[in-house]
């Protein structure tokens, strides 16, 4: 199968950016007084991407849910833990990854004293495309993974549809090859355990892609 696919005329949203900040770290410290949308202002934290700097895969959730935005740190609740079991069912070495949100705040609804998720809309997402473009650029990986619809369009912009092109690795000009897929909570709450088993097994089949990718 061919590994990469031109991604003509789909006009990528992300345009890497040239942050002052030399290292995550001080990128990182730069991102806490972001007020580029009004998500900062709900939100407990901002939750930055975490991993090594010389990781050479990138994963890219949606935005730190209720746990990551108390934590102050990316995918450590459920659907984070479901992320990693997929990713060591693939053989991918977590080691070897940086997992990062293209929102860096949780944007939530109360109902009743629960924080309910609330998808990011398309000027949150862009504003915060800033900060995702800064990490890519300091980290220069192999291999970005957009992990569902939110992550593909700021990643891909609009023309990327996830259901479409899930599985494909996609080259867009002058960027970084990305791996599209699903996110893991689009199965993580499915109650019936036939249908939540097929889509997981087919998340894995997504990810053992990354291997065969960086083996080329
Ligand atoms: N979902 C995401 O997209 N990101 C997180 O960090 C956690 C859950």
């Amino acid at each position: 199968m061919l590994d990469r696919i031109p991604l003509a005329g789909a006009g990528p949203s992300l345009a890497y950016e040239h942050a002052d900040a030399e290292t995550l770290d001080e990128l990182h410290d730069d991102a806490q007084a972001c007020q580029r949308c009004d998500l900062y202002r709900s939100a407990t934290h901002l939750v930055f991407g975490e991993g090594p700097s010389a990781a050479d895969i990138v994963l890219v959730g949606e935005q730190p849910g209720d746990e990551e935005d108390l934590a102050a740190r990316p995918f450590v609740g459920p659907a984070g833990r479901l992320l990693d079991q997929c990713l060591e069912e693939a053989g991918v070495d977590r080691d070897r990854c940086y997992v990062t949100n293209a929102v860096k705040h949780f944007k939530y609804q109360m109902r009743g004293k629960k924080r309910l998720h609330a998808r990011p809309n398309a000027g949150e997402v862009q504003r915060c495309a800033w900060w995702l473009g800064a990490e890519l650029e300091l980290l220069k990986p192999k291999l970005v993974v957009a992990l569902g619809a939110t992550a593909v369009s700021s990643l891909l912009g609009s023309k990327v549809k996830v259901m479409r092109d899930r599985g494909r690795i996609l080259h867009p000009p002058g960027k970084l090859d990305v791996l599209v897929t699903i996110h893991p909570s689009a199965f993580l709450r499915i109650r019936e355990p036939a249908e939540k088993e097929k889509n997981r097994i087919a998340f894995v089949g997504d990810l053992r892609r990354i291997q065969r990718f960086l083996r080329h």
